[in-house]
């Protein structure tokens, strides 16, 4: 897993276009077991919008008040649904996903975007995963600067 880290500090580049930089990185945390869509919500306003992704076609628009994604970006903290039918006003972009995780990147305090990782089993999440893909956000913080 750290495989993942050591890549993402190896491809990001600070002067590149952040899309492209997160493009690549979608594709980086892709290499996640079991998990069936990862990418990121970037923030505009109070709503997030959708960026760089692996996986199906997913929704475009999160307003910051629904779905899990929305609760990230008003708590600003990692959340992890163990079942994602067990979370109220979660929005369903694939019905192939079970659970779910997100985890926002804050830069000087201000939310920039979150990383989203949906997976198709139950239960898929742990700390640890939540430590891993917030080193991850942490790595990323310089391509939004
Ligand atoms: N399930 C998310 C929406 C985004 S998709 O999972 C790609 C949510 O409830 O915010």
């Amino acid at each position: 897993m750290k495989l993942i880290l050591s890549q993402l500090k190896e491809i990001v580049q600070p002067g590149l276009p952040l899309i492209t930089n997160l493009s690549n990185a979608a594709a980086i945390l892709n290499q996640l077991d079991n998990i069936n869509w990862c990418g990121f919500y970037l923030v505009n306003g109070e709503t997030l919008y959708l960026g760089p992704f692996q996986g199906e076609p997913a929704c475009t628009l999160i307003p910051f008040n629904k779905g899990v994604c929305g609760y990230c970006a008003t708590s600003k903290k990692t959340v992890i649904v163990p079942d994602v039918n067990q979370f109220p006003g979660h929005i369903a972009c694939s019905s192939a996903s079970k659970s779910e995780i997100v985890v926002p990147i804050i830069v000087n305090k201000e939310l920039k975007a979150v990383i989203d990782i949906d997976a198709p089993i139950l239960n898929r999440f742990t700390f640890e995963d939540a430590d891993l893909l917030e080193e991850a956000a942490k790595i990323l913080e310089v391509v939004f600067k």
